[in-house]
């Protein structure tokens, strides 16, 4: 990760961090939109991430389709509300969630498994720099999109690794980007 991405990862959870102390709320409206945007299994995914990551997820998918003329079952808008739920798996709190991503830039690939063998609380932390690939595998299972797995697994790499268009995936990260 070069200098310029670990500012802008750097932004990105000083924002989250301050997002996930403000009490979130997700509108009745908001509900109805997401169930009209995912398959009912997927919906069944977002339905267990935290409160604060659905508001997350809305937000983006928000911001990305007042950006793109899309249909209402456009896969972007999918990957948007989606891109988070690996999450779910990883069982840490908010202190958990800052150190893995403080670490995550700094912890070669090849060691993560190592750190997700760590006991008890470390181990958790260890699983939740894996969340990206988490929810890859979670997606695959309630069959989405090949997209949206894609940038489940994606959004934290360099644009150099994307495989979904380029330019979907810029207009998806800035987006992310600006929510808390
Ligand atoms: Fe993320
Ligand atoms: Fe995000």
């Amino acid at each position: 990760m070069n200098s310029g991405e670990l500012s802008r990862r750097a932004r990105h959870l000083v924002r989250r961090f301050f997002g996930s102390l403000r009490p979130a709320s997700v509108e009745m409206d908001d509900v109805d939109w997401v169930k009209s945007v995912l398959s009912g299994p997927e919906y069944a995914l977002f339905d267990k991430m935290t409160i604060n990551d659905q508001a997350h997820g809305v937000s983006v998918a928000r911001d990305v389709a007042s950006q793109l003329e899309l249909s209402p079952r456009s896969w972007i808008v999918a990957a948007a509300l989606l891109h988070d739920v690996g999450k779910i798996e990883s069982g840490v709190g908010v202190a958990g969630r800052v150190l893995a991503t403080l670490m995550e830039p700094l912890i070669p690939e090849r060691f993560v498994p190592r750190a997700t063998r760590l006991p008890g609380w470390f181990g958790r932390v260890g699983e939740y720099l894996r969340y990206t690939e988490a929810g890859a595998v979670l997606l695959a299972s309630v069959g989405s999109d090949p997209r949206v797995r894609a940038w489940a697994r994606e959004h934290h790499m360099p644009p150099t690794r994307w495989t979904i268009p380029a330019d979907v995936g810029r207009v998806l990260q800035a987006a992310d980007d600006r929510a808390s």
